[in-house]
């Protein structure tokens, strides 16, 4: 079967999702019986169009040469919008891979809507319109009878999403607690385990590429709200908001609170949690000491984790996956795949 992708945000995750297909374009024909095409793939300042798929390893060398998609010779397209495109060129699904915008969800949510009111399935890596519109876009997928699916958006190669709904199905979900950024668990581990102080363990995180060179969104915990969020309205179907979680990050949290909860025989952690207590469900996210035989509590450095428990299986925690361009470009390819798989 062919499926031809518009992919829309070429940097990071877009480009190792095109080297993904490169790499695995022949094995995924035959294990699953799929053709991925990508038959535009746009950028800010334009696209690569070709409806026949493009010749994705010259794609990929002129981008390396610092070509842009709009310049690729016979296929480039000025201007050309993810709008415009995603209106105009024949497809079967948008891989969005634009950035992560919290404020106006911009210029994925355009993107969003427009996929989806085309009839599009959709598979992103960006938060930004899922955090400000998950309702919204559901509905939308739903009326045009298509997927939207947000593994990439949920802590990527971490299967928080797949364990939730599938591995769990029949199930309640009573809670789930997750260690959901690499970042900040990087630097309480680096905090625990060698007794430096936050902002040496920040420092070192950047220089490392960790952390970002500005990492509020992380440290302050906004990431881990966000990924919360999504998987309190995908598994639980909470109906949540962003203003109905209180938000604590890592900012101060001092070695002395280190000790002391070591004293204790616990680690901090920072927790991104949602339960169902007394008919609700409520949600936070909060650094919380641990103690030592609790699942999450020897998820050490950049790797994350979710611990789900539930009525009938009792507690199911499931850890590991890449924290970073790649891990999240294969999450969007398990997407595609799942999309179409019988
Ligand atoms: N990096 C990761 O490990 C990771 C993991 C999980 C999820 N994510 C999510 O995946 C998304 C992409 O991340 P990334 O690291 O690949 O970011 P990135 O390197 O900044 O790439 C984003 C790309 O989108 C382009 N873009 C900006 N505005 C656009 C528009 N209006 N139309 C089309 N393209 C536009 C950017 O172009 P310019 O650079 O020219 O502005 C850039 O090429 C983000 O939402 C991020 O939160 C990333």
């Amino acid at each position: 079967m062919d499926v031809r992708m518009l992919v829309c945000g070429m940097g990071r995750v877009g480009q190792a999702f095109v080297n993904l297909l490169i790499q695995k374009s022949k094995d995924i024909q035959k294990r699953y019986d799929l053709n991925l095409k990508v038959v535009a793939a746009v950028d800010i300042g334009g696209a690569a169009v070709s409806p026949a798929g493009l010749p994705l390893e010259d794609l990929m060398v002129h981008l390396k040469k610092g070509g842009k998609v709009e310049n690729m010779p016979g296929f480039g397209k000025k201007g050309l919008s993810g709008k415009e495109a995603l209106s105009s060129i024949a497809a079967e699904l948008l891989v969005e891979t634009t950035p992560t915008n919290i404020r106006d969800g911009e210029p994925g949510m355009t993107h969003l809507r427009t996929a989806l009111a085309h009839g599009k399935h959709v598979v992103t890596a960006a938060k930004g319109p899922l955090v400000l519109r998950y309702r919204e876009l559901k509905d939308l997928a739903d009326e045009s009878r298509v997927k939207l699916m947000i593994s990439a958006a949920t802590a990527a190669a971490l299967p928080t999403l797949d364990v939730g709904l599938s591995c769990l199905a029949g199930t309640e979900v009573l809670s789930a607690e997750g260690i959901l950024n690499g970042t900040t668990n990087y630097i309480l581990t680096r905090m625990y385990e060698e007794g430096t102080p936050y902002q040496d363990a920040l420092a070192e995180a950047q220089k490392m590429g960790v952390a970002e060179p500005d990492p509020s969104l992380d440290v302050e915990g906004r990431d881990t709200a966000n990924k919360i969020l999504l998987i309190a309205n995908e598994v639980l179907q909470a109906g949540l908001s962003l203003k109905d979680i209180p938000v604590e990050g890592i900012t101060r949290v001092t070695p002395e609170d280190i000790q002391k909860a070591r004293k204790e025989g616990k680690v901090i952690k920072l927790i991104g949690k949602v339960e169902k207590k007394d008919g609700k469900v409520v949600a936070s996210v909060a650094p919380m000491g641990l103690p030592l035989d609790h699942p999450l509590a020897s998820v050490r450095g950049t790797e994350k984790a979710i611990s789900y428990l539930t009525d009938t299986m009792d507690r199911v925690t499931v850890s590991g996956g890449k924290s970073n361009p790649l891990g999240a470009a294969a999450a969007v390819l398990k997407d595609i795949i799942r999309i179409y798989q019988k």
